[in-house]
């Protein structure tokens, strides 16, 4: 093994996220070497709160900081006990072996974040360990690294999520450049208020992806904010504004409709994804293309990618869905990544505009 490719005491670090609406923990053992680490999840936890914002078809702040507060004890509490049985340890000894906890401290919703970096907080000074500040979008570009050691630089990540739409350009590890975002909403935030348009459910992303997929994708002709304008940025509040007044024409909707409708409205905001990204991965001459977020779980949205990428000489990474959806495995495998930011549990803060 070479002098830059060092062979790592395995590692043991417990994640915990609560940037928005999941209440996630994990605990990941790093092993291998420096250039090459091996991840293994020992454990992860994710409770979600669909059920309590699900009436309000969108997330109500105050009621997620409740739940997360509820939920946090039994969600650690359940991972650590995972990893003991799996590693045929008892619970002190695995506090005693892990080496630190990572924090999703931003970007997110304040009350939910505020409610994991207390958690991480207790936990750090009781457990005299350290914390390493993780940045939400960081960890989901990192969640591809769970899976893939091996992508190639410089890399071009398309983050797609409930809060954020963003182009990030990476010319090597922890190196980002944001060549574009959205102007205006989300694309995860559009799917969850054209779902909402059509009273079909919450999250929404999920319920139109599914209804889609009966759905003719012609059926109804949408706008595509922005697909033509020489930047990277994105825009998507024209889209919903032109649901809004399209459904509102219609009248009573058929269920055929409804399909039509999702569709639809899913062909217009991946085909805008995937050309943006496209045009971007040209210009930049990049050797992979990385997913993250929850949109990333969108099936229609992956075999596009991958089908414009094949014509291409660029290699395509997108992680499985349970780890583009919120969860603490990636916040885990960002922080292995940002280790040397370690800090006291003194000097943690919660920025919920944190941005990369
Ligand atoms: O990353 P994430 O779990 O939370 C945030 O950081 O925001 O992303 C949640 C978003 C929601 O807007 C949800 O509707 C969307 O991801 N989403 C999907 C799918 N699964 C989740 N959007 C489209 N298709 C899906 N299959
Ligand atoms: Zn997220």
């Amino acid at each position: 093994m070479g002098k830059k490719n060092k062979k790592l005491n395995s590692m043991l670090i417990l994640a915990i996220e609560t940037s928005c609406d999941d209440t996630g923990a994990a605990i990941l053992k790093v092993s291998g070497s420096t250039k090459t680490p091996s991840f293994e999840i020992l454990a992860n936890t994710t409770s979600s709160q669909d059920e309590i914002h699900s009436p309000f078809g969108g997330i109500v702040p105050n009621l997620a900081c409740r739940a997360h507060e509820e939920n946090l004890p039994p969600v650690i509490y359940s991972t650590l006990t995972k990893a003991k049985d799996k590693l045929k340890i008892d619970i002190k000894t695995l506090i005693k072996k892990i080496d630190f906890i990572a924090v999703t401290s931003g970007p997110g919703l304040s009350p939910s974040l505020l409610m994991g970096v207390s958690a991480a907080k207790t936990l750090a000074f009781s457990w005299k360990k350290k914390i390493v500040p993780t940045n939400h979008l960081v960890a989901h570009i990192y969640a591809n690294f769970l899976e893939n050691q091996k992508i190639k630089f410089p890399a071009l990540a398309l983050i797609v999520s409930g809060g954020h739409t963003q182009l990030v350009l990476m010319k090597k590890r922890l190196d980002f450049k944001t060549i574009g975002k959205t102007r205006d909403d989300a694309a995860g935030e559009t799917f969850d208020k054209a779902a909402r348009i059509l009273e079909i459910g919450y999250p929404g992303g999920p319920a139109i992806a599914k209804r889609a997929k009966r759905g003719n994708p012609t059926a109804f002709n949408l706008p595509r904010p922005m697909l033509n304008t020489e930047n990277y940025d994105f825009s998507f509040s024209g889209l919903k504004t032109a649901i809004l007044y399209l459904v509102k024409s219609l009248g009573k909707l058929s269920e055929k409709q409804k399909d039509d409708l999702c569709a639809s409205i899913q062909e217009a905001i991946v085909e805008v994804l995937v050309t943006k990204t496209m045009r971007a991965a040209e210009k930049y001459k990049v050797k992979s293309i990385i997913l993250g977020g929850g949109v990333a779980a969108n099936e229609k949205l992956v075999s596009e990618m991958k089908k414009a990428t094949k014509k291409m000489d660029t290699a395509f990474y997108c992680p499985k869905k349970s780890f583009c959806t919120d969860n603490a495995q990636m916040i885990a495998v960002a922080s292995y990544y940002l280790k040397n930011k370690a800090v006291s549990w003194k000097k943690i803060k919660v920025d919920a505009n944190w941005k990369i």
